[in-house]
């Protein structure tokens, strides 16, 4: 849609500072299962603050605690403001606080009938006296394995049923599943009791400005397009290194293993926005296509032996701290499989991608913390300098910097100053801390607004959930198939192998 009437025409990934577009939540609740979890407090509860500080909240916002604990209202609302103190992104204001803490409440329960009927009770309640409308966002901040009782008892009390004057939301967390097979179970179980336009499944990077500015460098610019494609890019390399270990993840993490905690969702969605073609507008359902149409067309290089590596990391040094391997941390079997480091080679069948590698790495306890996307070109098909001039040029790169340091950097060959000819790489760096002054708002806070405003674009579909575990299902078999996994040193770049698996192709990794 090409239309050219600002007033009817409203991008969905509009710029949330734009003043002539006020962007606030109508009048609704969030209930939160799971509120007492480590994602509850350290992410979800700080951004409802954020929002309401921002006053994208409407008036009578209520927010709907659901847990095993007996806790007064009182005593939600000093947890929540705990986890406000200790988490928001925005300056702490006791008004702004005061009124959020009105409509804080908590209902005790288990994932039982009686839990539910309270539950329904408590929001007949505040649909009276706080004006919510029955207009309610459930945001399942739990292990999968409640997603189908959670499901069932939200239909079994009519919660889940909107009306025409009202809607009902599911918002989920990851993990969605653990291979094809299971996701598409989940999906059944979800879509049978929601309407897949209510289910809004969380991928937090797809909330990043970062991420969502692939899509601006792409498509607003005319400076890439014509070279991005397999006449000139040799390879694209998307790494999320991380240099935290899992102390305390254990009940998550351990059988899960990087592939199926990141790359599944966060990296394979970065290498969809990085691949697609251009949507005819930024419309959810366009937007969906494209994406679909490009994972359809994703599937690992074989043979995996080569194509593939997986680690663990032992200890070693972080900085200057000393830090156990994953085997000696709480939780942890001495003989546990799970990959702490993950790192494959997909291709895209298509004429614009054909032949060209996508190397994803994603590890824990690695040299530091950073995620980017590399593109980096051929070589000029003709070099008119000798062998020795240009000894240290290297392969021209777009670099998309996600975090930290958000930019994008530019990396081409340059003269040494000097009466000699040498050439050799420079950068060109776009930063956003120094080329805008707002800062931008946490990913969190993105995704929970637009939730409330029912604008799914930075949500992925069932498709694409189930997309990109059958991309991911073959590599995860062979791996279950290959015992432990390759022991390397923490605050290093991961293991050998993976080097080896980009040498063999003639490539190397990227130092971040
Ligand atoms: C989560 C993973 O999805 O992303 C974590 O489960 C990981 O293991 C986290 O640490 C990283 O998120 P961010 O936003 O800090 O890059």
């Amino acid at each position: 849609m090409a239309s050219t009437d600002t007033e009817q025409w409203v991008n969905p990934l509009r710029d949330v500072h734009d003043k002539r577009l006020p962007r606030i939540a109508g009048p609704s609740g969030m209930v939160i299962f799971g509120v007492t979890g480590d994602l509850a407090r350290k992410k979800l509860l700080p951004a409802v603050y954020d929002l309401a500080n921002r006053g994208l909240l409407p008036a009578g916002f209520t927010l709907v605690g659901f847990g095993r604990r007996q806790w007064s209202k009182a005593d939600f609302e000093a947890y929540v403001r705990e986890a406000v103190e200790a988490g928001a992104r925005t300056k702490f204001r006791e008004h702004v606080w005061e009124r959020l803490a009105e409509g804080a409440h908590f209902v005790e329960g288990n994932f039982d009938d009686a839990g539910f009927d309270q539950l329904a009770a408590t929001l007949r309640d505040m649909d009276r006296t706080r004006g919510t409308s029955g207009n309610w966002a459930f945001y399942l901040s739990v292990p999968p394995d409640y997603f189908s009782t959670v499901c069932h008892q939200l239909e079994r009390s009519g919660l889940a049923e909107a009306t025409a004057e009202s809607w009902r939301r599911v918002i989920i967390e990851k993990p969605f599943g653990h291979d094809e097979a299971s996701a598409r179970e989940l999906n059944q179980v979800v879509n049978a009791v929601f309407p897949e336009e209510s289910v809004f499944r969380i991928d937090h990077y797809l909330g990043k400005e970062t991420v969502q500015n692939i899509l601006a460098l792409r498509f607003a610019n005319q400076l890439f397009d014509p070279l991005w494609n397999s006449h000139y890019v040799d390879h694209v390399q998307i790494t999320m290194a991380e240099d935290i270990g899992l102390g305390g993840r254990a009940g998550y993490y351990d059988g899960i293993g990087a592939a199926r905690d990141v790359i599944q969702n966060h990296l394979i969605q970065l290498l969809a926005l990085v691949a697609m073609e251009e949507p005819v507008t930024f419309d959810p359902t366009e937007l969906q296509a494209e994406k679909v149409k490009v994972l359809r067309a994703t599937s690992p290089v074989y043979p995996l032996s080569k194509t593939t590596a997986r680690g663990q990391y032992a200890s070693g040094w972080q900085g200057s701290e000393q830090v156990i391997g994953l085997r000696e941390e709480e939780g942890f079997d001495v003989n546990s499989t799970t990959e702490t480091y993950a790192a494959c080679t997909l291709q895209i069948n298509s004429r614009r991608w054909a032949g060209v590698p996508f190397f994803l790495r994603t590890g824990k306890r690695l040299g530091r913390r950073v995620t980017e996307i590399a593109v980096v070109f051929k070589e000029a098909p003709h070099q008119p300098f000798s062998e020795r001039q240009t000894a240290s040029l290297g392969r021209n790169a777009v670099v998309i910097r996600i975090q930290p340091d958000e930019g994008v950097l530019m990396r081409f060959g340059s003269k040494v100053p000097g009466s000699a000819m040498e050439v050799r790489d420079v950068n060109m760096d776009f930063s956003y801390a120094e080329a805008f002054t707002e800062e931008s708002p946490e990913a969190y806070e993105r995704l929970i607004l637009d939730a409330l405003l029912d604008e799914s674009s930075l949500f992925p579909t069932n498709e694409e959930v189930e997309l990109s575990w059958a991309i991911l299902d073959p590599i995860l078999e062979y791996w279950a198939s290959q015992g432990q996994p390759e022991q390397y040193r923490s605050g290093t770049w991961g293991p050998a192998s993976a080097d080896r698996m980009l040498e063999r192709t003639g490539r190397t990794w990227r130092r971040p």
